[in-house]
């Protein structure tokens, strides 16, 4: 008889499937089990859901079949799992004709982008990273847009859980950086974001939502009640407030204006994360729509109303008040910002970064003070603040305890975020903005009290004449030699020399970026890691091809360096999910072992 179409496959006669009790069809993109249990035939995916491991060597009893590798067990006719971490069993048609059992070879889904949607909410509901793994590939082979994918994980981490996490930190970081992803590292990234995401929510308590308040206050008012309810620590009256400011349309400027003024009623809170969270909730919105904000935005204000200020620190009062200084130096602002008022061209970013690494705090306050009264927007201060943060870290001499890459780190990543709300707040309110500036502040002394991470200081490869001749000159070689030296611990001082010889040369920093995210993305890394990238790409990007440019992904480098290599048991996941995916026998000969 002739095939029921072209898409099918013959797979024995019935009375040999009987005999046998399964045969396997090799299809053109994956082996097919086609089983005879009680009267009825059934196809399935060989490959078991989990791990890839011959579903035929498995065992069927009572229309159950179970896989012998690691025991999860699937409903024979629907092929759906009692083994939530094992997944569901792809099915296929079959059917019988004259004495012959054909099986079509392709499995499909009427609506792909749908079934990989459904399978992603479900894989962050059970915080299931081969679930996750898996629907994130099927939806980019879906064509959906990466943006997409990032809008279902984050609202999903905003509804189920009671506040912002590291997870949508991790995800906002990475979706930053999804453009100059290659395709592989862009499945590799919205991974990361959705396990991260998901294992934020496992076991947590839903979010509850709260409602604006009646009125429309004007955004003066606004401003001022969520400084006055951050100050006493008012979770609810801050959320109404912001929810208030948000349904009144306010723009992002105004908004991110009003957060910031009230983040820094606190020095340095929450070593810093807590201004970085609010930052990162602004960036996650521009990525997915601020229509997204009243769902959003509301998750940091739980942190930040509780966050633990700087000024409870004894570091902080002695046995310089660091905190006094700080408060002296934001009411002298307004005059200092009106001296600066129309002066124009300031662009003295680096030098001023120098001064802020100085071991004198009153001084550092007065470079600040200085620069804005010679024109210096809150910007440009930022932008200064967040170059000195990254030389710390490209400075940071190996000699310290390895827990204190971690203080580092911190102002580095807050002055990112300061200098990416001021970016945000721009000439929203330049009256306004004064309260904003103390986040410089804060910064600057953060990163003075940080000054004996560079003591001795690491020589940045290249300064003073350093020759890097020893190391490769093609692109192509410098990058391998790069994932090289993350292959190995302690590899700090290799990882800056071939970060420095492949920009000294003019190759593409893309290229190198995209080899710091590669790097970074087949490790179990940490937290901090994905904003170090993050925060150091963005930074090095206002510079552009210049040495402070340089410096800062050299800083990426070394910090990246000194938390590699890892288990990489994710990138494991990752990569099973993949092949299972684009078809193929897995493990094959283990089976047959
Ligand atoms: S349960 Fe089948 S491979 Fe693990």
């Amino acid at each position: 008889m002739d095939a029921p179409n072209k898409q099918f496959a013959l797979a024995g006669s019935l009375e040999e499937l009987k005999a046998k009790g399964r045969l396997v069809v090799h299809g053109s993109h994956r082996p097919i089990l086609v089983i005879y249990d009680r009267g009825r035939v059934f196809a399935l995916d060989n490959r078991c859901p989990h791990m890839g491991f011959p579903l035929e060597r498995g065992s069927v009893e009572d229309g159950i079949l179970t896989c012998h590798w690691h025991h999860a067990r699937f409903d024979l006719e629907s092929g759906c799992t009692f083994d939530l971490w094992a997944d569901d069993v792809p099915i296929c048609p079959v059917e019988v004709r004259d004495g012959d059992v054909w099986v079509k070879t392709t499995f499909s889904h009427a609506d792909p982008a749908a079934h990989w949607r459904e399978r992603l909410a479900d894989g962050l509901a059970h915080d299931l990273g081969l679930v996750a793994a898996k629907a994130v590939h099927g939806q980019l082979a879906a064509d959906v847009p990466r943006a997409d994918i990032v809008r279902q994980v984050a609202l999903f981490g905003a509804q189920n859980r009671d506040g912002w996490g590291v997870g949508l930190t991790i995800l906002t970081a990475l979706a930053n950086l999804l453009p100059m992803l290659p395709e592989e590292e862009a499945y590799l990234a919205l991974f990361h974001g959705a396990r991260r995401v998901a294992a934020d929510c496992d076991g947590e308590a839903p979010r509850r939502e709260r409602a604006p308040l009646g009125s429309q206050p004007d955004p003066a008012a606004l401003k001022r009640w969520l400084r006055r309810w951050t100050h006493v620590r008012h979770r609810e009256a801050a959320e109404r407030t912001l929810l208030t400011a948000i349904a009144g349309g306010l723009s992002p400027a105004v908004l991110a204006d009003a957060l910031l003024a009230a983040e820094t009623e606190r020095a340095f809170a929450d070593t810093g994360h807590s201004l970085d969270f609010i930052n990162k909730a602004f960036e996650c919105l521009d990525l997915i729509g601020w229509e997204h904000a009243p769902a959003v935005l509301p998750t940091i204000v739980g942190q930040m109303v509780a966050a633990r200020g700087a000024e409870e620190s004894t570091a902080w009062r002695q046995p310089v008040d660091l905190v006094a200084l700080c408060e002296e130096a934001a009411n002298q602002l307004p005059q200092v910002f009106a001296a600066g008022r129309g002066v124009r061209g300031w662009s003295h970013h680096a030098a001023l970064a120098r001064e802020l690494l100085g071991d004198d705090p009153a001084r550092i306050v007065d470079a600040l003070k200085a620069a804005i009264r010679a024109g210096a927007a809150p910007a440009d201060l930022s932008r200064s603040l967040a170059y000195a943060a990254a030389l710390r870290v490209a400075r940071f001499g190996n000699a310290n305890e390895h827990a204190d890459w971690e203080t580092a780190h911190h102002v580095f990543t807050y002055a990112n975020a300061v200098d990416q709300m001021l970016k945000r707040i721009g000439t929203a309110n330049p009256d306004g903005h004064v309260a904003a500036v103390r986040g410089v502040l804060h910064g600057a002394m953060a990163l003075y009290l940080t000054r004996y991470l560079n003591v001795p200081p690491a020589r940045i490869p290249g300064e003073g004449g350093e020759q890097l001749d020893d190391l490769p000159t093609d692109a192509e070689m410098i990058r391998t030699a790069l994932l090289d030296a993350f292959d190995r611990q302690r590899q700090v001082d290799l990882a800056a020399r071939l970060v420095a010889r492949h920009l000294s040369l003019g190759h593409s920093p893309q290229a190198l970026i995209a080899t710091l995210a590669r790097a970074l993305l087949r490790e179990d890394a940490g937290f901090h890691a994905y904003q170090m990238l993050e925060a150091g790409v963005r930074q090095s990007a206002a510079w552009g091809d210049t040495d402070e440019g340089r410096h800062i992904l050299i800083a990426v480098a070394r910090y990246l360096a000194a938390h590699s290599p890892t288990e990489r048991a994710a990138l494991q996941t990752a990569d099973i999910a993949r092949r299972l995916m684009r078809g193929g026998e897995l493990h094959q000969e283990a089976g047959a072992s």
